[in-house]
């Protein structure tokens, strides 16, 4: 049976976790548990940095980015002494269970404590890059897509009036979900991210020409690419000025960068963290452990945390078709 319930934020924010912690804070609440919020993730848990979790802490929180409970990566988890020391600390302070809000990185984090913890933990996905097994979304996803089309369009408006190419570099450090489906709703001319061709100095005639016979086919016009991070040595503001040297006409690199990560969750962003804050405490309650809530199928699942990390989930491959064969040019 649990009584006392921890929970922290973890790895680079997302907007959501506000309203995932307010749905934990809510249900647990229902059920008469207790719950303890750790700041700055793991290192909250490692010093014993935390706060009770009351239903006014949660209070308005829904609307806003960031996390009240602060995130931050945490490299002292990565070795032993790490782990055996924050499994002391939830003992200590008489926990039942850890629910971790966070991506890859902090799920493994998870797996090393509960080599050494009696407790339950779960996960729950919140990640802007929506590169995690076992969910269709991940809390985040949405509003960074929204967050990226409102600066591309904006992109376009200045690329248009110019008759520019503008690279647009959009985050996801190991995929390219965000880069894919921004790119797609934003009408960009190609996309470059890690799940198609790599690119590097000597396969920039693969961007050549695609360009060209854009320019042939409309004549100059605004025409954008949108690059997942660490697509091209030296990054994006390089690749510019090589396709710059390339075609022989001016190429501008804009990275968006950290303002991904920010500002008000979009509805579906809400929902989502709302339905898997709550049903992550129902599953502690039927003893659910080691696992991450997700949701496939609208239907709020549990899948094992050690899979979570094995980078199954593909990218639409029919968009990937046709961006590939019919968008570019
Ligand atoms: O994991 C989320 C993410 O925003 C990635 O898309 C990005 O590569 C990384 O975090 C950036 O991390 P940091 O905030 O440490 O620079």
């Amino acid at each position: 049976m649990i009584r006392r319930i921890g929970i922290l934020t973890s790895g680079g924010d997302a907007p959501g976790m506000n309203a995932c912690i307010r749905a934990i804070v809510l249900t647990a609440s229902a059920y008469n548990l207790e719950v303890i919020g750790f700041h700055h993730g793991f290192n909250g848990l490692l010093e014993e940095d935390y706060q009770t979790l009351l239903l006014h802490h949660v209070q308005d929180i829904i609307q806003r980015g960031g996390t009240i409970l602060k995130s931050a990566r945490c490299k002292a988890l990565k070795t032993k002494e790490g782990a055996v020391q924050a499994a002391k600390v939830l003992q200590k302070l008489h926990l039942d269970a850890l629910i971790i809000i966070g991506g890859d990185g902090s799920f493994k984090g998870a797996l090393a404590i509960a080599e050494h913890y009696q407790g339950q933990i779960l996960g729950v996905p919140g990640t802007i890059d929506n590169d995690i097994d076992g969910t269709d979304y991940t809390i985040g996803f949405a509003t960074a897509i929204d967050t990226a089309l409102d600066a591309i369009d904006k992109i376009r408006d200045t690329a248009d009036a110019f008759e520019r190419i503008f690279l647009v570099e959009l985050m996801g450090r190991h995929s390219g979900y965000i880069t894919l489906s921004a790119g797609i709703a934003a009408g960009a001319e190609q996309i470059i991210c890690p799940e198609f061709a790599t690119v590097n100095k000597n396969q920039l005639s693969a961007l050549v020409g695609p360009i060209q016979n854009a320019q042939l086919l409309r004549g100059k016009s605004s025409y954008i690419i949108v690059v997942a991070e660490n697509s091209y040595p030296g990054g994006t503001t390089a690749l510019a000025d090589d396709l710059a040297a390339e075609l022989g006409t001016e190429c501008r690199a804009c990275i968006l960068g950290h303002m991904q990560r920010g500002g008000r969750p979009v509805g579906a962003d809400r929902i989502l963290a709302t339905k898997l804050g709550a049903f992550a405490v129902e599953q502690l309650k039927n003893g659910a452990n080691l696992m991450m809530v997700g949701e496939v199928n609208q239907q709020a699942t549990l899948f094992p945390l050690e899979k979570t990390c094995e980078r199954n989930k593909k990218i639409d491959p029919y968009l990937v078709r046709w961006q590939q064969r019919i968008a570019r040019d």
